[in-house]
């Protein structure tokens, strides 16, 4: 906490002990986490703004209460969620096995590049990349993949140009976090994130993320969790502002059908990616995170929770 009072204080010119004070007092009394207080810049706006952001302890209150714990697992290993989510993800995919090596070299060759994924609980980092051609002992990285628990393998997901015109490299995410009233799913916030050119578009992969308004608007520059910001890609010089999300008629479209498929799981924060012939699922993650808009980066001092509130009702 000292550290991220300190970052703040220094960033933002303000005395560190009021900073202190004042974070220790929003996570008692206001329900703000301290990765909140710095990433949404709070040590900057008055209390009527603060009141418009979501945060992270806020977040988990709505995941503990609308994500039914029945079904969770669903959601919290990539395997299961491919099997249930199948007819959503637009791509091959299979599951390695003590015995399935021929297979696999079956599916990599065809494929040329696979993405493989450890299936439970990596937080952003159980994500890799393998090229056919750079394999020569086919039985080795198979029992390599199975030995370190990357079970799910997946085709490449092919984007929409106007995400590749960003980052070519990596497919780019765009997270939207919906809520599902058992009669329609309501989106709460979108975010778009970018790559650098690896397999993830993750923050631990180098990854940013910008708000996106209800049109696919990129709200301003990019930002992560480590105090870069990114006026342009650093590799592609695409202007982050000037972003649009295509497609974002089928995306709404596309967000209603999925919420219905696990209604038990109504808050979910979902990774999808908008392709050249539409949406297609990466992964649903029931406890859904927080994406919001950073004051000191777009100018815009106010957050989503309103749209949170009336959606859900609190
Ligand atoms: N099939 C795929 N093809 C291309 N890129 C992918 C694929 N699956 C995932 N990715 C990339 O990896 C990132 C992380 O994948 P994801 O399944 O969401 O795992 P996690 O967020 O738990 O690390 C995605 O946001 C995307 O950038
Ligand atoms: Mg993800």
């Amino acid at each position: 906490m000292f550290e991220r009072a300190k970052e703040t204080s220094a960033h933002h010119g303000k005395w560190m002990p009021a900073v202190v004070v004042d974070m220790l007092w929003s996570a008692g009394f206001k329900q703000v986490g301290f990765q909140d207080y710095v990433d949404y810049d709070f040590a900057i706006l008055n209390a009527a703004e603060r009141a418009t952001y979501m945060t992270h302890p806020v977040s988990n209150e709505l995941s503990q209460k609308y994500d039914h714990p029945d079904y969770r697992h669903i959601f919290q290993d990539k395997v299961e969620f491919d099997r249930v989510f199948s007819e959503h993800l637009h791509r091959e995919w299979m599951v390695v096995d003590a015995g399935n090596a021929s297979e696999l070299r079956a599916f990599t060759e065809r494929q040329g590049t696979i993405v493989t994924k450890e299936p439970v609980g990596q937080a952003g980092t159980g994500v890799h990349r393998y090229h056919a051609a750079e394999v020569d002992d086919w039985d080795a990285f198979h029992a390599g993949l199975f030995a370190r628990g990357e079970l799910l393998v997946e085709e490449v997901i092919v984007q929409h140009p106007d995400l590749a015109a960003v980052c070519p490299g990596t497919v780019n995410t765009t997270r939207v976090t919906a809520f599902f009233d058992g009669e329609r799913a309501h989106i709460l916030a979108m975010a778009q994130k970018f790559g650098r050119g690896a397999v993830s578009d993750q923050m631990t992969f180098g990854g940013f993320y910008t708000m996106l308004d209800e049109n696919g608007h990129a709200l301003g520059a990019g930002y992560d969790s480590h105090a870069h910001v990114h006026e342009t890609h650093p590799d592609s010089g695409f202007r982050i502002a000037d972003f649009r999300l295509p497609m974002m008629d089928e995306v709404r479209a596309f967000v209603d059908r999925v919420a219905r498929v696990v209604p038990q799981v109504q808050y979910v924060g979902w990774d999808i990616v908008v392709t050249p012939t539409g949406p297609v699922l990466v992964e649903g993650n029931w406890g859904a995170g927080v994406y919001e808009n950073k004051p000191s980066v777009t100018g815009i001092r106010t957050g989503n929770k309103p749209r949170y509130r009336e959606a859900i009702g609190f």
